[in-house]
This record gives C-alpha cells, structure tokens and sequence, in this order.
C-alpha cells in the first residue's frame, strides 16, 4: 500500500518540517492539494510549493489538482517536479487528451472523480490512466466525513481492472482513518490519502503505522 500525507493538514508555517516527519515516519508519497477557489470553494498551494518541497524531499510528489482547466498546467507542474499530475474528469473536456500530454511529459497521470460521478464517466480512459483518484468526500476541505456510498465505485474499478488486466492504481482521500481504509483495503484500494488523521496526531508515527498494518 501507498501512504501518503496530505499536507493541507500540515502546519504551513512548517512545511519542510512536516513533510520531513512523514518522511521519517515511513509514508510513500506527499499529497499536494492544488485548489483554485474556482473548482473547488478554496484557495491552497500551486507549483511554486511543490517546486520547493521537489529540493526537500525523496517522497513522490502527488499532486491532487482541483483546478478548472487543468490543461493549462502540465508543463508547470512537469518543471515544478510532479511525480503524479491527478487531474478531476469533471473540470475538463478534454480528459482523454490532457492523460496522454501528463504521461507524455514523463509524469504518472491520474484522473479524480467527485463523489457523484459514477465511473462509467471515465471508463472510456481506464485503459490509459497510472492511477484513478475515487474522491470519498467533496473536494475543497480537509477533515469531512468518509461517504460510504463510494466503496461500490472502488470494487467496480477493482473488478474491472482484474477482468481487462489493467494495471491503474486505486487510491482513496478524504475521511481517510484506519477503520475507513480498512473498508477501502477490502475493495482493492492500493493507495490512502490522510491528512487529519494523520497530522492531527500527536505523533504522525502512529496513524502511518496504523494504516501499515491494516495490510498484514
Ligand atoms: C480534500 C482534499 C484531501 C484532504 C483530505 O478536498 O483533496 O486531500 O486533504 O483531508 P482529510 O484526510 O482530513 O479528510
Ligand atoms: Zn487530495
């Protein structure tokens, strides 16, 4: 499994620190919440942060862009030093083209989906896409309440890949625990985005190795 922190929760006084504790603390990838106040009702990081955390840390950078038009920004984020560009299905129309410019670029292309878009929405380019973000709360805040109602998207996706031998990455974010993913883990998710349960810890030592061990 892939942990990864999200750093919407992280003290932003303290990013490289924070994202130094994760590192240490075993997680795989760094979530990078890009939210435009257009997309999404908030207004968060752009690629000048993900260009300096790319000279603090190992950790995959993966960037979560909940951003209108977000064909705008494959060369940004590609010069920035995005690991995994995720785009929304929702916020363009022109989805099956904006994967094929982020793999192009030599970045892992991932393709979100809201809530209430089912997944058929985005069947068309599964064949494509590194990774399918399934969204278990709206976009825009941290620390909301997981929507059950999205499990059934995860078994789907994870049904479907093992029937046409696909080799895309589930992950999940949003509402994200120990007992969420727990749930998330039996539907084949592979990846599990926290950001409350993880930097509202005392120690960010103990979810991450909470979340470890759901896989044992
Ligand atoms: C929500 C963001 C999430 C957020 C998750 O719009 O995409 O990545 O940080 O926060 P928690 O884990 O607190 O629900
Ligand atoms: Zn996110």
């Amino acid at each position: 499994m892939y942990i990864a922190p999200s750093i919407l929760s992280a003290d932003i006084t303290q990013l490289g620190r924070d994202v130094e504790k994760i590192e240490r603390a075993g997680a795989d990838w760094v979530h990078i919440d890009v939210m435009d106040g257009h997309f999404v009702p908030n207004l968060t990081f752009g690629a000048n942060v993900v260009k300096a955390l790319r000279g603090q840390t190992k950790l995959t950078l993966d960037c979560h862009l909940m951003v209108a038009n977000p064909e705008d920004y494959v060369d940004t984020y590609q010069q920035a030093g995005a690991d995994i560009m995720t785009v929304h299905a929702e916020a363009t129309p022109h989805i099956h083209s904006l994967v094929q410019r982020i793999k192009q670029a030599g970045m892992k292309a991932g393709v979100a989906i809201n809530p209430g878009t089912p997944v058929s929405f985005i069947e068309p380019i599964l064949s494509d896409v590194d990774l399918v973000l399934v969204m278990t709360v709206n976009p825009g805040f941290g620390g909301q309440k997981f929507i059950e109602q999205t499990l059934d998207k995860m078994a789907a996706l994870n049904t479907y890949r093992q029937e046409n031998d696909y080799h895309y990455l589930i992950e999940v974010d949003g509402g994200i625990n120990d007992d969420t993913a727990k749930q998330c883990l039996d539907q084949g998710v592979n990846a599990f985005v926290a950001g409350s349960y993880i930097y509202g810890a005392k120690e960010v030592e103990r979810p991450i190795a909470m979340l470890r061990h759901l896989e044992k």
